[in-house]
């Protein structure tokens, strides 16, 4: 078997006779096969299951026998291969995969300036992710209202709530389905703003032929396990053009420079910056199984949003006749959606109650609802950290508005065709009953 690589970066003792690397455990087949069982656990043939596992765990220990093991098992090889497919996929310079979405927020207000007392602007419905790093560090975000039709942040909000301290604005491609991005960045750029795109469901999406996540300038897109595609479980991808993204990979592993050591040791720590001051990196170091995950799954990308694009469809047909029901804009020649959540609109003022007696009708039929999300300013959080919330509720019409009597999302993916009927008929049956 060979041993475990002498090259690790962080502790690069050389091709020597005792490497400091081999002080971690390998792999062996034995946690192959447990985590194979975890993965494929047994289906409805338990008996037949269990026949086939045995002789698999036989074959994988043979395999393993007569192979080696993977020794590096974290920020190698296959990280680089998945940052450099991504980066020419969608035409960036620099791409950097990270434990998640998050961290690339944190990475990118880390490299905007962004500290205490500074303004960002995220849109009101959204998940909490989006807000975490500038409250975290005394920062105050301003939530700007949604347009009614999409439920993505408002351009002409954004302007309204735009001060002399506002550093950065995140907009969010919710549910995949582009944000109008033009607007955005005319007023970030007129005024030295970082614009931080929250892609988290927008990878493979498109606005104006470019893709979505790169046409602010730093986008993170998330690769948790309820993503279009997903690196087991957890994962993010940060992206720029911007020079600092050269120093991504510092930025994700404790500003760890192993160019540039320090006397008598093997690398120095450094802080970074771009515009602004300094910031202190994390940890958010990503595994070579996850990266192996996500580069298989990457070549079904296109595959698996033409089947969303599909059933978005089929529903837009059916549900585009109903009164009482607002279909979401679908693709056209300037925005390409991911599809990865279907908007369902419904208009109170032709029915018999709103969204919350609707999804609880659908709830009753079998049908998961789940409305993507709640109003950021609802969360005790904000409370705790002292914002006025009740004023800021004001401040979100539309927000209020779609939140309390209007929207929801359906999920959307490969269904069967039983399915997507079911959840046409069911749904038109349901806003008939409603109507007034
Ligand atoms: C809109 C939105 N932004 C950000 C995130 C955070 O992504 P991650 O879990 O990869 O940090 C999510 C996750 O679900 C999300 O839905």
């Amino acid at each position: 078997m060979k041993k475990k690589s002498t090259s690790d970066f962080r502790y690069n003792t050389g091709d020597t006779r005792i490497p400091w690397a081999t002080v971690g455990e390998s792999i062996r087949s034995d946690d192959i096969v447990e985590i194979l069982k975890f993965l494929v656990p047994a289906g409805n043939t338990p008996k037949k299951y269990r026949a086939q596992l045995n002789r698999l765990i036989t074959e994988v220990k043979k395999t393993c026998a007569l192979g080696h093991y993977t020794t590096k098992l974290t920020l190698g090889s296959k990280v680089t291969e998945l940052e450099k497919k991504v980066s020419a996929m969608l035409g960036v310079k620099y791409a950097a995969f990270l434990t998640n979405a998050t961290a690339g927020f944190q990475i990118a207000n880390g490299f905007a300036g962004v500290k205490a007392g500074d303004e960002v602007i995220v849109p009101a419905i959204t998940f909490a992710a989006t807000m975490l790093y500038p409250l975290s560090i005394g920062a105050k975000v301003v939530f700007a209202d949604v347009d009614p039709v999409t439920i993505n942040m408002d351009p002409a909000d954004v302007e309204r709530k735009i001060t002399p301290k506002t550093k950065v604005i995140m907009p969010v491609h919710l549910g995949g389905y582009p944000v109008d991005m033009d607007p955005i960045m005319k007023l970030a750029n007129a005024r030295g703003i970082t614009v931080i795109e929250d892609a988290a469901h927008g990878f493979g999406g498109v606005y104006k032929g470019k893709q979505l996540g790169t046409i602010g300038h730093f986008g993170a897109y998330s690769f948790h396990e309820v993503k279009n595609i997903n690196s087991l479980g957890e994962g993010g991808i940060l992206v720029t053009n911007e020079p600092c993204g050269a120093d991504f990979p510092k930025a994700r592993f404790a500003g760890f420079d192993i160019a540039h050591p320090i006397d008598h040791w093997l690398y120095d720590i450094v802080a970074l910056k771009w515009h602004g001051d300094y910031f202190v990196p994390g940890n958010h170091s990503v595994t070579e199984v996850q990266a192996v995950a996500l580069l298989s799954q990457l070549k079904r990308l296109k595959s698996i949003i033409a089947k969303r694009r599909k059933n978005a469809a089929y529903l837009n047909a059916r549900l585009s006749k109903i009164p009482g029901i607002e279909v979401p804009p679908l693709d056209s020649k300037e925005v390409k959606s991911t599809h990865h959540l279907y908007l369902l609109k419904i208009d109170p003022s032709v029915l018999r109650g709103d969204i919350q007696d609707f999804k609880a009708e659908l709830a009753a039929h079998g049908i998961t609802q789940i409305q993507h999300f709640a109003p950021l300013y609802r969360f005790s959080i904000l409370k705790q950290l002292g914002y006025d919330t009740a004023a800021i509720a004001k401040t979100c019409p539309n927000t209020e508005d779609a939140f309390l009597h209007r929207f929801t999302h359906l999920p959307l993916y490969d269904f069967s065709r039983t399915d997507v009927v079911y959840m046409a008929d069911t749904i038109i049956k349901l806003i008939t009953a409603m109507r007034r």
